[in-house]
């Protein structure tokens, strides 16, 4: 008999999440991590403390010009040093939290690197390069992701950085320029314009954040614009030359055109994030890829080899933390004989920059696209009475819902706080609602979610307030 029932691989949120839900179900479990800490890339270098250099810097910028306006008379001074040890506090909190979770689900934790020899075998390789064969009924892999390469701009950490160097640059740099106009490019983009930095953000396509709903991403491409970013569009990275301290980007039209250089003293490379399984044995083990290099699972996030399963981002589908979480949940629930389910239709989205952007469902591209009829009702944060009283009017909400049966298909907004009241719109599609249901809930006033309602009621052209 297998000494575990499960082993994971990878204690990002899947793994770590996967092997509560399976030890809550009664499973015995392991996981493997070669990071000192757990959290995966979410909590040591991605969302946690990306989110706690957002919050500090957005703090910053704002005592700087929007606390004179409300009788806040303060002159800020940047401290680098502490904002980064700010951050550092927040990803040893937030790891130590996971650390505390696996030692009270009782899960064993083996540090080091998994490699997997077979169906139901995993070797570990610790640090000390010792190693210990472990065995199980399952095996899950939760290896993540990491950064994509640019082929010929080598990342460095110091002067051509990923989002991992951008997250502890030791000094403000004079000018940033990011290649991609995603998310990481523009919640870090963000933060080093608000601390001093001119940002000037390269992007291949004509659109910034590809996948979001278009109207929302051309507003706060506009937002963003007033704030001092610089974005030019449809242009893609041929170089950057080191050129002593400083760095010369070469950029040409994507469509064809005259080069030009812009010059940098960081460079942050943010082109998206590739699957990662290197090293774990997978062509050995006969575990199938796609062509994408994802683990290739069905329904039941099985491999094609029995008893080895995939979840997060090494698979298909958004690469974010709750996506991988739900995952976890899901997998250990169907390991144990229930009927664990992703509902992908549902998977909220959000870009936390100055103002958010978040959305959930389909946007109107999509919509189109499959031919299906909605309608539209779109309400502004500047006719919504608490974004008034705190002066933060930029955005709007905007709800699509389907023409012949009122029910919600996707809503999506750019506005402050847009990331928590997302959850609203979530909760509503999950229980298959409809716009009216959303226009007749109650709605605390004065809150921003009112501009969720009256969004809702526009949908009928009655919102109240416009
Ligand atoms: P990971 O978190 O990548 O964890 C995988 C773990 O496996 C790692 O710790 C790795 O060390 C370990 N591992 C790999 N191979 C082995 C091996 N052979 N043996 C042992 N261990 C191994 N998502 C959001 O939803 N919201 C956000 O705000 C957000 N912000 C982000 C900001 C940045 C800068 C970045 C880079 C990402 C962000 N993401 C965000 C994405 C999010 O981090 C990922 O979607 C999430 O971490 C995926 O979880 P995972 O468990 O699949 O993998
Ligand atoms: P991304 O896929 O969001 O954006 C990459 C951008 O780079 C795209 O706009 C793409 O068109 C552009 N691009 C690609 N090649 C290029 C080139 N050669 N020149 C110029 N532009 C080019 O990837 P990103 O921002 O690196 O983020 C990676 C992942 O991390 C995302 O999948 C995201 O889901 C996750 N993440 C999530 C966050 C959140 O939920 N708030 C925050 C940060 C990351």
């Amino acid at each position: 008999m297998a000494t575990y029932d499960l082993i994971v691989i990878g204690a990002g949120p899947g793994g770590y999440v996967c092997a509560i839900r399976a030890s809550q179900l009664g499973m015995k479990v392991a996981i493997v991590e070669k990071r000192p800490r757990f959290g995966g890339t979410c909590l040591n270098v991605g969302c946690i403390p990306s989110k706690a250099l957002l919050h500090a810097s957005e703090l910053y910028d704002e005592a700087g010009h929007a606390f004179a306006d409300m009788g806040i008379e303060v002159k800020p001074k940047l401290n680098l040093a502490q904002m980064l040890a700010f951050k550092d506090d927040a990803v040893k909190g937030n790891t130590e939290g996971v650390a505390y979770l696996m030692r009270k689900n009782k899960i064993d934790h083996f540090h080091g690197t998994g490699r997997i020899l077979g169906a139901g075998r995993v070797e570990v390789t610790f640090i000390n390069g010792e190693q210990q064969e472990v065995d199980a009924t399952s095996i899950v892999i939760a290896t993540g992701s990491d950064v994509a390469q640019l082929p010929g701009i080598e990342i460095d950490e110091k002067a051509i950085v990923s989002s991992t160097g951008a997250l502890s640059l030791e000094k403000v740099p004079k000018r940033l320029v990011v290649i991609g106009a995603g998310v990481i490019g523009l919640e870090l983009g963000s933060v080093w314009r608000r601390l001093g930095s001119e940002v000037t953000v390269v992007e291949y396509l004509d659109r910034i954040l590809p996948g979001n709903d278009l109207e929302v991403a051309k507003q706060l491409q506009r937002l963003l614009e007033k704030q001092g970013m610089a974005f030019r569009l449809g242009h893609k990275v041929t170089g950057v030359k080191k050129n002593g301290a400083a760095q010369a980007v070469s950029i040409e039209p994507a469509a064809g055109g005259d080069a030009d250089t812009l010059a940098a003293d960081v460079v942050l490379v943010a082109i998206g994030r590739v699957p990662y399984t290197r090293g774990l044995g997978l062509s050995e083990a006969g575990v199938q890829l796609d062509k994408r290099g994802r683990v290739e699972v069905d329904a039941h996030y099985q491999s094609n080899v029995p008893g080895i399963y995939a979840i997060g981002d090494v698979i298909k589908g958004p690469m974010l933390a709750h996506k991988a979480e739900d995952e976890g949940v899901a997998l250990a629930e169907l390991l144990a004989g229930q009927a664990g389910h992703v509902n992908y239709g549902i998977i909220p989205a959000v870009v936390y920059t100055s103002p958010e952007v978040a959305s959930v469902g389909k946007s109107e591209e999509e919509l189109k696209a499959e031919g299906v009829a909605y309608n539209v009702g779109k309400f502004p944060f500047t006719a919504n009475g608490r974004a008034k009283a705190n002066k933060q009017t930029d955005g709007f909400v905007k709800v699509l819902a389907d023409a012949a049966t009122d029910r919600v298909l996707g809503v999506h907004m750019v506005g402050a706080n847009a990331s928590e009241i997302i959850a609203e719109a979530a909760v509503l599609m999950e229980f298959g609602g409809s716009a009216e249901d959303l226009a007749r809930t109650c709605h605390a006033h004065p809150t921003l979610t009112e501009a969720v309602k009256e969004a809702a009621l526009a949908v009928e052209k009655r919102a109240i307030h416009m």
